[in-house]
């Protein structure tokens, strides 16, 4: 079968995600929509200017509103990579419309909406994905199974970096601030890998970059987390970082178990066990592409199977990054409960 989809959004994200989809034989990029139109024939073109060998060039239709490309195209699947900010009717529409749909991190930048779209993804029973590819990586998949039945005692998610150069991204309201928009990716690896948390307290200013002007995001973000197995976490991030700073560094989460110690980087992991050597795994797959592929093979055989992060689970990541944005506002330690409410201690 072939998967027609279509985009909502035609920004840096959907040009990533095209780039994938043109070397996927059963995907057909056929739609495109912008509110800023001129934005998809840039895509497209971008696109088509780096196509791999014998590939045809992409041809979708452009539009300026998702309701018009949802009436006029038919569609087996929407990617949804809009600015966080642009959440809730656009996701109620693709999903009222039984389309597959994959929508990208932050799920929203408040957790209300993200609940009820959650509720309706439940309700109508799509075909979905969430855009968290590093849980496709196999590294990782090995470190689930080396820690599977172990004890966890503490893990660490660290991301330093840049400014992205996006002007919505220093605006609260607009990104979610650093947590919620992009250290999203650490936090959802932390639970993918240790569970789900229990209490968190955090404590986040503007501290380094009080010189670019409209931002308003936290620059600096501390957190520390107790989960419910008892194992206790630290969150750290700030986009005050230079970009030539290692990606050790600046994309590390090392967790701490019995008998088994983890470093694992942006696409290398390395385990540490007692009498053994070090084990260090690269990963020769770009987990984004097998993001894509398993989503389609999804859309297509229309199972939820080999999805690693359905909208349920990753609604509970983006509760985690949005407790502790709360505990850093409210300057108070906040219990996530199990029906994802933020209640301050
Ligand atoms: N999974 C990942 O690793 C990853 C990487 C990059 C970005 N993202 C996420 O993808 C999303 C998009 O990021 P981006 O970098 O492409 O942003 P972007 O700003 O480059 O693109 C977003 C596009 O959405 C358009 N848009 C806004 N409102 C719209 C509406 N109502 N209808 C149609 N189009 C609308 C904008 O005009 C813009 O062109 C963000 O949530 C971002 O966090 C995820």
């Amino acid at each position: 079968m072939t998967v027609r989809i279509g985009f909502i959004g035609a920004g840096g994200r959907t040009v990533r995600e095209m780039r994938d989809l043109v070397h996927i034989p059963a995907a057909e990029i056929v739609a495109l929509c912008d509110i800023d139109e001129p934005r998809c024939a840039a895509a497209v073109e971008s696109v088509n200017g780096a196509l791999p060998e014998r590939a045809s060039p992409i041809q979708p239709g452009l539009f300026s509103n998702h309701r018009a490309m949802l009436d006029a195209v038919e569609l087996d699947a929407v990617y949804i990579s809009l600015p966080p900010v642009a959440h809730g009717q656009i996701d109620h529409d693709v999903i009222a419309a039984g389309i597959a749909v994959l929508i990208e991190k932050p799920l929203a930048i408040e957790l209300s909406v993200a609940k009820e779209i959650a509720a309706h993804i439940a309700e109508t029973g799509v075909v979905h994905a969430v855009g968290y590819q590093r849980r496709y990586s196999p590294s990782v998949g090995q470190t689930r199974k080396l820690l599977a039945g172990k004890t966890i005692g503490m893990v660490m998610a660290v991301r330093w970096g840049p400014l992205p150069p996006l002007p919505r991204w220093i605006v609260q309201e607009q990104s979610g601030g650093m947590l919620i928009d992009q250290h999203t990716h650490g936090v959802d690896l932390m639970r993918y890998f240790v569970g789900e948390p229990d209490t968190i307290y955090a404590a986040a200013d503007t501290v380094l970059l009080t010189d670019v002007p409209g931002l308003d995001i936290f620059d600096v973000n501390a957190a520390t987390v107790r989960f419910k197995n008892r194992a206790v976490g630290l969150i750290g991030n700030s986009p005050a970082a230079h970009a030539a700073i290692p990606p050790n560094v600046t994309h590390a989460l090392h967790i701490l178990a019995k008998d088994l110690t983890v470093m694992a980087g942006f696409d290398s992991t390395t385990y540490w066990r007692p009498g053994q050597p070090p084990e260090t795994i690269t990963s020769d797959q770009d987990s984004n592409f097998l993001l894509n592929q398993t989503f389609v093979n999804a859309v297509a055989n229309n199972t939820q199977d080999g999805i690693l992060s359905s909208y349920a689970d990753a609604l509970r990541s983006f509760a985690f990054t949005y407790a502790a944005q709360k505990s850093a506002e409210l300057r108070r330690e906040v219990r996530l409960t199990d029906n994802l409410e933020v209640a301050p201690l």
